[in-house]
């Protein structure tokens, strides 16, 4: 046995991690790749650093290992699998990331070499070789396409990136064949669809748990009831969460906007919903939200409309970045975290939603 798989055994063996022949599958495969990236390093670019120079000069010639793009239900052990994965590759230009926070830095960088390139000169190649001199494996968490405005950028910076032979591993709950389906532009999308499956292996983690549920340690964060009983439990949690602090409105800047918080102290942060999921906000905005405060208190969560898909999709972006960042969340709400997208019409991303607000219950989520 190599490392990988001797450290999923080990993990299984103390109890940190419950027996599942899928996720051992899994590592062996993610094991795999470890060994094919020992003997490989970029052979276009002069981006493997002092080790891999040697590595150019004596080994035979080097085939370019496909990237994992693991597919599967929510909880089952994905992204746990990639952080095995990326802790044993062996390979210093390295970089592990929540692919919303990937793209919100793509749009940064993208937008200062359009102003550097007034002549309408293609920034992609030059994002690319920026991306491939710091780090020549991308693992990325949670692999989606939502909009068209990444959609568009996404399929020509792959296609250097490739080129240039970076190796990319993802974790995802959608399919490659379905990223971006359905959606206004799919079709222009096809050809990245290609792409990703050139330069990926598609492997499907069919656990039968989803590990976030039946933890027994719970600790109800989540109020029902939008009355005023839950507003004063909550403004108390105000209080201890900011160390007896009085909120204030707070302004952040993201990316050269304002972003206003109606009520901020300390380490907490507190909203309406309609304020925050309701409002011209994006991942952006919640990821600036994320790393300036450790809990955020939200009041009035209604049940959705699955008419009001954008705001649907806000809180479902939302969820996923308080969740990377280990944010502690407090709400009021109409009704449970369950049924607060109708169940005939819920749409399957949602599920993701619902696994983490369970597990963002559990007594051991803290910062
Ligand atoms: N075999 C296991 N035994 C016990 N806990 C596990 C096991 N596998 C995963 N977990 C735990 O279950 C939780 C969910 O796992 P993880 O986040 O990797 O799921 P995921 O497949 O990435 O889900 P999502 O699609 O929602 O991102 C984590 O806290 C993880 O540590
Ligand atoms: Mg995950």
């Amino acid at each position: 046995m190599s490392r990988l798989n001797v450290l999923y055994a080990q993990k299984v063996k103390n109890g940190e991690l419950k027996p599942d022949k899928a996720q051992e599958q899994i590592a062996d495969r993610l094991d795999h790749l470890c060994v094919e990236l020992s003997d490989y390093v970029p052979e276009q670019t002069n981006v493997g650093g002092l080790l891999n120079s040697f590595k150019k000069l004596w080994k035979k010639p080097i085939v370019k290992p496909k990237g994992i793009y693991l597919v599967g239900p929510v909880g089952r052990g994905k992204s746990m699998l990639m952080d095995l994965f990326y802790s044993q590759a062996p390979v210093e230009k390295k970089m592990r990331t929540h692919f919303h926070v990937f793209m919100q830095e793509v749009h940064k960088k993208f937008h200062t070499l359009e102003i550097q390139y007034p002549k309408g000169e293609d920034p992609i190649p030059k994002l690319a070789e920026e991306i491939v001199e710091k780090t020549w494996l991308l693992c990325f968490d949670e692999f989606q396409v939502n909009d068209i405005a990444d959609a568009m950028i996404l399929g020509r910076l792959f296609e250097y990136l490739f080129k240039l032979g970076v190796i990319i591993v993802a974790t995802s709950n959608v399919h490659i064949r379905d990223l971006f389906q359905n959606r206004p532009g799919a079709d222009a999308f096809k050809p990245f669809i290609a792409l990703l499956s050139q330069n990926m292996i598609e492997l499907e983690l069919c656990s039968a748990h989803d590990y976030r549920l039946g933890r027994k340690e719970i600790e109800t964060k989540w109020l029902i009831g939008c009355n005023p009983e839950n507003h004063a439990v909550l403004d108390k949690v105000f209080l201890q969460e900011s160390g007896g602090k009085e909120g204030e409105k707070t302004i952040l800047t993201v990316m050269g906007r304002q972003f206003t918080i109606p009520c901020a102290a300390g380490k907490v942060a507190r909203f309406q919903f309609e304020q925050l999921c309701d409002a011209a906000l994006g991942a952006g905005d919640y990821l600036v939200l994320a790393q300036k405060y450790e809990v955020l208190i939200i009041d009035n969560i209604p049940i959705f409309n699955p008419e009001n898909m954008n705001v649907i999709e806000r809180f479902t972006t939302l969820i996923d970045v308080l969740y990377e960042r280990h944010t502690i969340l407090y709400v009021s709400a109409e009704t449970d975290w369950e049924h607060i997208y109708p169940e005939e019409n819920r749409a399957a991303f949602f599920e993701r939603t619902v696994s983490r607000l369970y597990e963002m219950q559990s007594l051991d989520w803290t910062k």
